[in-house]
């Protein structure tokens, strides 16, 4: 076991922010890495206090945020306003920005451009995107500018209209053999984590045992290296959304309903504000 290690039985303890050498080690160690995705400064600042290693302004905003029903219609500039945000709010979590479908499949010179466009802008600390081989150019380049990459596999939401919905991926054996194979290119050109989502325990466990670089999972079983959840998912919040894969840990739409009931209420029957509530 390394120094730094013996010395610190939690990585996520350490006085400051996370890094993506402090991510290695902590594949190194087998301490699982907990992910989320947040896209405002309020609910950052909550995520970020509770402890999660990396926050994620995950393209998932064009859904969640936005009310789109898919991710491909959010803008690079609509990423960089969420994540500016997000990255105000995080002391100490790795923040990560999706990169929006379109900003890096037609070209490298145009993926490099939008990444340090990204970065420079919203403050993030590395950004992800969906590919394996067919984007490994654009991902080099980055990564040879001296962007931070996190790789993405399975089921990549911005390619619905390909997979023709969002069903598990890589059941079949030609597809699991190009997912590994994709994944070890993405670890020998440098991402520093990859997403694997919505494939077979098996297949994902396979997958981080391969790789040097942390595997973090979503619908991937637990023989990952961490895991990823959307947090309005994560908190009961998106209401009739439960894949097998989701863990709802609250369930926040009864409450926030519930709350704003007695509010709509009290309002009606004149109890709010009341005399101590009013100057
Ligand atoms: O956009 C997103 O929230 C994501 C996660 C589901 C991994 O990519």
């Amino acid at each position: 076991m390394c120094a730094f290690l013996k010395k610190n039985m939690s990585v996520h303890v350490q006085n400051t922010r996370m890094t993506t050498a402090k991510l290695r080690l902590m594949k190194a160690h087998g301490e699982k890495i907990a992910m989320l995705t947040s896209y405002d400064f309020t609910l950052a600042s909550l995520v970020d206090e509770a402890g999660v290693e990396m926050i994620l302004v995950g393209d998932s905003a064009s859904n969640v945020v936005c009310g789109n029903q898919y991710t491909l219609p959010i803008t690079v500039d609509e990423m960089i306003f969420l994540t500016k945000g997000v990255v105000r709010a995080a002391q100490h979590a790795l923040v990560v920005c999706d990169m929006p479908f379109g900003s890096y499949q037609v070209s490298e010179e145009e993926a490099v451009r939008n990444a340090i466009k990204i970065m420079k802008e919203s403050g993030c600390d590395a950004v992800k995107l969906e590919g394996g081989e067919e984007i490994l150019p654009a991902i080099r380049h980055m990564i040879q500018a001296g962007v931070p990459v996190m790789g993405h596999l399975g089921l990549t939401p911005q390619s619905v209209n390909q997979f023709g919905g969002y069903g598990l991926r890589a059941k079949e054996e030609a597809e699991a053999e190009k997912l590994l194979r994709d994944a070890k290119l993405l670890d020998e050109a440098g991402c520093f984590s990859i997403v694997l989502e919505k494939i077979p325990a098996e297949l994902a466990a396979k997958v981080t045992k391969a790789v040097n670089c942390p595997v973090i999972g979503i619908g991937a079983g637990n023989g990952c290296d961490g895991q990823v959840l959307v947090l309005h998912d994560a908190l009961g919040l998106n209401q009739g959304f439960k894949p097998k894969f989701l863990r709802q840990f609250a369930h926040l739409a009864e409450e926030v309903k519930a709350a704003v009931g007695e509010y709509v209420q009290a309002v009606k029957d004149q109890s709010f504000p009341n005399a101590e509530e009013s100057y």
